[in-house]
């Protein structure tokens, strides 16, 4: 199960609109120019030099609760560092926590209002389609499922939709915003990650690799989210102009970077990272016992709430927007009325929404508590109305 023949990826490449040759012996073939693909070179061998280290001497030397604490007010990109962090992390972030020289604003206010723009689209895509995507990629499922957050899905859900909705807000990248301090805390928790779930007998059981979290595994996430999300909206027919694009592009550029991923490897056009997308990520999905379990802890929290749906929707849905194969592996129950309604009136929808055919589907108002009901659940702001904190976990899940 673990590797799926060629033609079984392009067929689920196709499946999910990333179609490309997949070629696991070039995976990083079509990256940067600068990009090495020899054994020992590649992104797969390059982890993160700065902080890894670092989070290794905060972990072992029990500073990461104070971090915690002093951390948890410092939200936006022009707040100054907190007091009480240790010097050593604190001249870190003082490097760190900042724009990369080639960012240009101007894309990334673009990106921004593109996001405002296209939120409905973006938070179905990246919560039903790249969240449950990330249940069928082996790594990222082993490694959340094993580290600390792993027993607690809906939190963890809520934290790492704070990634999309900071990287989504208007003013994102300016000051005020808050992404470049959200992608620098989560850069902070992959490097405590990797000091920690080596240290777990279960990750390391189920793991094939001693390090998690490469520059490479980032790549494959950034393509479940990003690559993943920009061909599905080309594929629904969203009005989606080549500024956009750009601008959408850019903005994941600099936010892979900020998880620091070295720029070489960071793909240059929407080409180039759908290349790499079918090469790196398309082969490698395939169900495991943490992903399936995730996927159904993730859909059942949702099921939980009040969608204005069934569970066999929600199930139809994540097989429409992942494909019936992937519904398959996870196990999520049929429900064929469901599947009629979602092929059918989605669509519809969407047409009726970008004002490109004048029938309002009678599900319109459906459709529409869904899409808002999902955001405010992945969002967890229904009751609290703040960022969700992204805390540095000291320890892995227990069983
Ligand atoms: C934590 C986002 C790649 C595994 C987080 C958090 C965010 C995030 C926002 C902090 C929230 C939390 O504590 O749960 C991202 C983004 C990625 C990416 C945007 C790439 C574009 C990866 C990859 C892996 C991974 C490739 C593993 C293969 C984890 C784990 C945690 C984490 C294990 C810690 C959860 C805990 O607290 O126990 N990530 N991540 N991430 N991420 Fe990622």
């Amino acid at each position: 199960m673990e590797n799926l023949s060629r033609r079984k990826a392009l067929t689920l490449g196709v499946a999910l609109g990333l179609v490309g040759v997949a070629n696991p012996g070039a995976a990083w073939a079509s990256t940067g120019s600068g990009t090495k693909t020899a054994a020992g070179t590649g992104p797969e061998w390059i982890w993160d030099d700065a902080a890894d280290p670092l989070m290794a001497s905060m972990l072992d030397g029990g500073h990461v609760p104070a971090i915690n604490t002093a951390w948890a007010s410092w939200v936006n990109n022009d707040d100054p560092l907190p007091g009480g962090l240790p010097a050593e992390f604190a001249a870190y972030l003082r490097q760190v926590n900042r724009l990369p020289s080639w960012a240009d604003q101007a894309k990334l206010t673009r990106a921004a209002d593109f996001n405002r723009r296209r939120d409905t689209y973006l938070f179905m895509l990246y919560g039903l389609g790249s969240g449950i995507m990330s249940t069928v990629i082996p790594r990222e499922a082993k490694s959340v499922y094993w580290s600390a957050g792993g027993a607690d899905m809906q939190d963890r859900a809520a934290k790492t939709f704070t990634f999309g909705y900071d990287l989504s807000e208007l003013g994102a990248f300016k000051p005020t915003g808050q992404f470049v301090v959200t992608a620098n805390k989560t850069r902070v928790v992959h490097a405590a990650v990797r000091h920690l779930l080596p240290q777990s007998p279960h990750w390391r059981a189920v793991a094939d690799e001693t390090v998690p979290i490469s520059a490479a595994d980032i790549l494959v996430t950034f393509h479940s989210l990003g690559t993943y999300v920009h061909r599905k909206l080309l594929d629904w027919r969203i009005p989606y102009p080549a500024a956009d694009q750009e601008a959408f592009l850019h903005s994941w550029q600099v936010a892979v970077h900020l998880l620091g991923v070295p720029r070489e490897h960071i793909p240059r056009t929407w080409a180039e990272a759908e290349r790499q997308s079918a090469q790196v990520l398309t082969p490698i999905l395939s169900p495991s016992t943490e992903g399936i379990r995730l996927a159904e802890e993730l859909l059942g929290l949702t099921a939980q709430i009040d969608l204005g749906v069934t569970r066999g929707f929600l199930n139809e849905f994540v097989r429409y927007v992942l494909s019936d194969e992937v519904g398959d592996w996870l196990g999520l129950k049929r429900d064929y009325a469901s599947a009629a309604l979602v092929r059918t009136a989605w669509p519809a929808y969407v047409l009726f929404r970008e004002g490109l055919s004048p029938v309002m589907p009678g599900t319109f108002y459906m459709f529409d508590q869904f899409v808002r009901a999902l955001a405010m659940l992945f969002l967890n702001k229904g009751s609290s109305g703040t960022t969700t904190p992204i805390t540095i976990p000291t320890g892995n899940r227990a069983a």
